[in-house]
């Protein structure tokens, strides 16, 4: 891919992890009003890391290096597009993961964020 086009991916992976951000946010508020499910935006995440992640990535985020890295304590999490990135694209061996609704993806993206000893914040810090 050329530069023009990766900068383009990006783009809109930053405008894709903006907007469902917001989505996330507002679909609690609906959740909570329907008084259905009342399950908090971190435990889905470790329930879709679990379903997911967990095989490759480990209870503890400690991954199983050098083949599958670890999330926890990992810098690269800082950048939520490339969290965003890797579950919608895939990335080396890691699959990708079209089933995944991108609230999934940013429940999933803060979740590995925070998990463990991780402490990156949330996509969409104020409405946590
Ligand atoms: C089949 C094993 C496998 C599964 C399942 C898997 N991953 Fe990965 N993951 C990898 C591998 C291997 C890499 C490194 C890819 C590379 O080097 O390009 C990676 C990289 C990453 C990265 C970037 C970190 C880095 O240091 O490169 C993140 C974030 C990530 N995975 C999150 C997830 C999440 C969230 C899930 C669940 C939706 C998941 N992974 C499921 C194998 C897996």
């Amino acid at each position: 891919m050329d530069g023009y086009a990766n900068r383009k991916r990006a783009m809109l992976l930053r405008y894709t992890a903006g907007v469902l951000a917001c989505a996330l946010s507002v679909s609690r508020v609906a959740i909570a009003q329907q008084g259905v499910d009342q399950t908090t935006p971190a435990e889905q995440g470790r329930l879709l890391y679990e379903t997911h992640c967990v095989i490759c990535h480990g209870d503890s985020g400690a991954g199983n290096p050098p083949l599958f890295p670890a999330l926890d304590a990992n810098d690269r999490l800082a950048d939520p597009i490339g969290i965003v990135a890797s579950i919608r694209q895939g990335s080396g061996i890691m699959p990708p993961f079209p089933d995944l609704t991108m609230e999934d993806i940013t429940v999933l993206a803060n979740y590995v964020r925070n998990a463990w000893t991780n402490d990156f914040g949330t996509v969409c810090p104020a409405k946590e």
